[in-house]
């Protein structure tokens, strides 16, 4: 029978990380407590040896499993990211017909788009079965980052006035906008980063400040970005993604 791993101090990851119940726990094994549990009776390994409770991990380099099923790789749960087109609505099913996002990517497993992009709105969405996931991306209070390269119309440059008022946050009719990261990158091509998700939100900002959005493309969620991905192609997040995914999850749980 393998033993429980001892703490070792030449393993970095013995010393550092995250405590395992607590990673556990964001991945949606249960309560903190119930993940105390799955550890203290055995079921969960650490780079194949039994781990025994405090055990802290690095998810990006220790290779955890319970019952013998690897983490961030449940069979169960599939999760693909893909480079929406424009056009394609970003909604399960949509009543007037138009083509969506779940039509692109296989059936079956049935997927949900993780938050949305608007009908003219391209680039990055995942789709996953995984609600843990979803909730953890989407909800604001979260803060994930979701980065944007927008193109205004009539090639302006935005006045450091301007900039500044994106950045510390507009007024919407729906309330202030959180601080963002903004830069502009060329003539009339802006990035902004924010991580709230309202309706419209960018291009809202956008119309305050008196311009007009003529594209508007999503380049990164969270810490998951592909400049390859063609508009319209889809692909699974590789295990290297899902556990940076489990990573800024675990690190949220600490909070
Ligand atoms: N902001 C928008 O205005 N539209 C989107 O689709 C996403 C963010």
């Amino acid at each position: 029978m393998r033993q429980p791993s001892t703490t070792d101090s030449n393993d970095p990851s013995a010393s550092e990380g995250e405590r395992l119940q607590k990673v556990l726990a964001a991945l949606g094994w249960g309560s903190r407590r119930t993940c105390e549990d799955l550890i203290a009776d055995g079921r969960v390994t650490v780079n194949g040896d039994v781990a025994e409770l405090g055990r802290r991990v690095d998810i990006l380099i220790d290779t955890i499993a319970v019952d013998g099923v690897p983490i961030g790789a449940r069979p169960d749960f599939v999760y693909y990211l893909l480079n929406k087109p424009r056009g394609v609505i970003s909604t399960a099913s949509d009543p007037q017909g138009r083509p969506t996002v779940v039509d692109i990517v296989p059936l079956e497993p049935r997927v949900f788009p993780v938050g949305r992009l608007d009908g003219d709105t391209e680039g990055l969405l995942l789709l996953t079965n995984d609600g843990e996931l979803t909730h953890f991306l989407t909800h604001p209070s979260k803060g994930v980052e979701k980065e944007y390269v927008v193109l205004l119309r009539g090639n302006p440059r935005l006045t450091d006035g301007q900039l500044r008022r994106l950045r510390d946050g507009v007024e919407l009719e729906d309330g202030p906008t959180a601080p963002a990261k903004v830069g502009q990158r060329s003539d009339s091509t802006v990035s902004i980063t924010i991580h709230e998700g309202r309706n419209r939100q960018v291009r809202r900002m956008f119309e305050v400040i008196g311009h007009d959005v003529e594209r508007l493309v999503r380049t990164r969620i969270g810490p998951i970005t592909d400049t390859r991905l063609k508009p319209g192609a889809w692909r699974e997040l590789s295990l290297a993604e899902r556990r940076a995914l489990i990573q800024a999850m675990a690190g949220d749980a600490r909070r």
